[in-house]
């Protein structure tokens, strides 16, 4: 009989849930919330909230279209953190519920572990060790990973994130939030070095992503003294900049690792990484290096419950199972 796990992500402002049966995906079902479109960012109450109501059709959702019923299912898996608290608590009580109401395993999965392991839902899968670019809405991380619970953070971001980077100046341009996928897409129809925005100096191989979104504020405070129509009439070139910056500072440090580390073998994972001009970008440079560069399908690179099951699968067979008071941590690190 085949081993079949029920995970659940709710750590930010996205339901999942997904099904995986002796490692191979059967179902992964995702809602997304819209209320947080109109605020420029997640209002963590509103979430909580959205997440309570969508968690039970989601999941049942989810063991349907797996074509199975709760009774066979053999674990509950679900994010533990980092994320928001009051959101993760929706999916954690849940799944609490769920392991005492059919006296199965829980197992906790942590978030930035899952987005690692979301290369293993599909092949081609990388193999160990290798380095992967974790860029989200939260992180920023250069991960070594030896395997595929055993994984090393070699440099992170010391302020923003790069998806933050991406909303924050995103807004700035009066785009609704999550900005990231608009500026990809205005991205498209721009010019790249028209406008030239700052890649941050830090040591090793940390990040910073503060002054982006600053220097973007202070130019555009200029130009629209001139031109109050200023955005209007350049918002490709300036998406266009904007995402030349974010994604040259990512790739920097991504091109030290490797040359420091030796290692030929490259993930891109998170939000982030479903930007089209850091796919590409990515692409070139390992193509040109000889490099085998591995980067998620879109719908495992932003948040998914597809990628918390692939997780799970791994604990299960570890045996590695979670006590019932266990509860969410906000700041968790690999
Ligand atoms: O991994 P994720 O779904 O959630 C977190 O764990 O945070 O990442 C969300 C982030 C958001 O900041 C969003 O704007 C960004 O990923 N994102 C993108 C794109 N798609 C999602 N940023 C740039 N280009 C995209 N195509
Ligand atoms: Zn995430």
């Amino acid at each position: 009989m085949k081993t079949c796990i029920l995970a659940i992500e709710s750590s930010c402002d996205d339901t999942s849930a997904a099904v995986i049966a002796d490692g191979v995906l059967r179902s992964n079902v995702t809602a997304r919330q819209k209320i947080h479109e109109k605020y420029g960012g997640v209002i963590p109450e509103a979430a909580s909230r959205k997440h309570q109501l969508n968690i039970v059709p989601v999941v049942s959702e989810a063991l349907e279209s797996a074509g199975l019923t709760m009774n066979e299912l053999h674990a509950v898996a679900v994010t533990i953190g980092p994320g928001l608290i009051g959101s993760l608590m929706v999916g954690v009580s849940y799944a609490k519920g769920l392991s005492l109401a059919l006296d199965i395993p829980l197992i906790a999965v942590h978030h930035m572990q899952a987005h690692v392991l979301a290369h293993f839902i599909e092949e081609p899968r990388p193999r160990f060790p290798f380095l992967c670019l974790t860029v989200s809405g939260g992180h920023t991380q250069i991960v070594l990973v030896r395997e595929d619970l055993s994984m090393e953070v070699l440099g992170q971001t010391l302020d923003d994130a790069a998806g933050e980077a991406y909303d924050k100046t995103a807004k700035l341009l009066g785009l609704p939030y999550p900005g990231g996928p608009l500026i990809d897409e205005l991205a498209a129809k721009g010019d790249g070095s028209r406008f030239q925005f700052p890649r941050a100096s830090v040591p090793g191989l940390n990040y910073s992503f503060s002054g982006v979104k600053t220097a973007v504020m202070y130019f555009l405070r200029e130009r629209l003294k001139d031109d109050p129509d200023f955005i209007e009439k350049n918002i490709h070139d300036l998406a266009a900049s904007i995402q030349e910056a974010i994604n040259d500072a990512l790739l920097q440090k991504l091109k030290r690792a490797v040359k420091e580390s030796g290692i030929r073998e490259v993930a891109l994972a998170g939000g982030v990484s479903a930007n089209s001009g850091l796919r590409s970008k990515a692409a070139r440079w390992a193509e040109k290096e000889g490099l085998n560069l591995y980067i998620p399908k879109i719908e495992y690179s932003t948040d998914n419950g597809a990628m918390i099951a692939m997780a799970a699968h791994f604990k299960y067979q570890k045996g590695d199972f979670a006590p019932l008071d266990i509860t969410p941590e906000a700041r968790l690190s690999i």
